[in-house]
């Protein structure tokens, strides 16, 4: 049988790849920096190593068949993905919706870099191009706990995906043929409203939970103050605003691909009342 490796597998998505092919009787290998901290299934063979520092990959590939690979946000390394390429017939890549990059155009996210690395490799490559996540909404825990969410932008209309259909998707490309050179877009099966997400949510804790729009600028210097990263924010605020007038896209390739809709954010928020109790 082929051994598939799944990098972050402690992760949101990682984690659910490896138990859904852990389930499916599939040889696992999980890739964590600390295997004494890592809970991880019964069943899954676990390896050390730390994709900031190429050369502790090299034991965690032996006998590596495909890979899943996600990038925690590091500096580009060029050689991770030569020593994955090297070892590894097919790479699975967690991507984010982004656009594709000519060999001397600048990256505007380290996505569109390490595809760009991955498409050069020599490699058979997957890209699951995830739209944001419907975790993202886990960052309103507090406010939601106290009943009102302050947000910018209530009426941009999103189309998050739950972390389980992303990892459907990932182990379906790894686990079936017919998936090489493919960038598959992955959304919900519908786009909501930020103000209609609090009161979903708060329908699913059982709890009204009032929306208040956040003015632009003190959204701006808050999330700032938050996130640390000035463009970032900059681009998010656009990105919403933009989805006010016109929602986020909706793809059906969670259909096509499994046979079945993508989970929809009320479902997603049912799964997850109680983190937000
Ligand atoms: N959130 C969104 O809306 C969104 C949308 C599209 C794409 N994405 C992409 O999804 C990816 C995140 O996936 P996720 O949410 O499943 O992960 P996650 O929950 O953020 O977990 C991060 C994982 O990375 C591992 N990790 C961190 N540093 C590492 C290192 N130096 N070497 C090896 N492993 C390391 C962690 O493992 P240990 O700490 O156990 O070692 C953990 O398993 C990112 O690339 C993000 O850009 C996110």
């Amino acid at each position: 049988m082929t051994k598939i490796l799944v990098t972050g597998a402690t992760g949101t998505v990682g984690s659910l790849v490896v138990s859904s092919l852990v389930g499916a009787g599939r040889d696992v290998r999980a890739l964590v920096r600390e295997p004494g901290r890592a809970a991880l299934p019964t069943g899954v063979e676990v390896a050390r190593g730390d994709l900031s520092s190429p050369q502790t990959l090299e034991s965690a590939l032996d006998g590596v068949d495909s890979v899943y690979l996600m990038w925690p946000g590091l500096p580009v390394d060029p050689r991770v993905v030569e020593v994955i390429a090297k070892r590894a017939r097919h790479v699975v890549y967690l991507s984010a919706d982004v656009t594709d990059l000519d060999d001397d155009e600048p990256a505007t996210i380290f996505h569109q870099d390490i595809e760009r690395l991955i498409r050069k490799s020599g490699a058979s490559w997957t890209f699951v191009r995830a739209i944001d996540f419907a975790t993202n909404t886990l960052g309103w825990v507090d406010q939601i706990r106290q009943g009102v969410v302050r947000w910018p932008y209530g009426q941009a209309a999103r189309s998050l995906i739950h972390e389980r259909d992303i990892a459907d998707v990932a182990v379906h490309a790894l686990t079936t043929e017919g998936h090489y050179g493919a960038r598959y877009v992955i959304t919900g099966p519908e786009s909501i409203t930020h103000a209609e997400q609090v009161r979903i949510i708060g329908e699913a804790v059982g709890r009204e939970v009032r929306w208040e729009d956040l003015p632009v600028e003190t959204a701006r210097r808050q999330l700032v103050a938050a996130w640390g990263n000035p463009a970032f924010v900059e681009a998010r605020l656009e990105a919403w605003r933009a989805f006010v007038d016109s929602p986020e896209r909706v793809t059906d390739t969670v259909q096509r691909l499994l046979g079945r809709p993508a989970r929809t954010f009320r479902s997603w928020a049912q799964d997850h009342a109680d983190d937000f109790r």
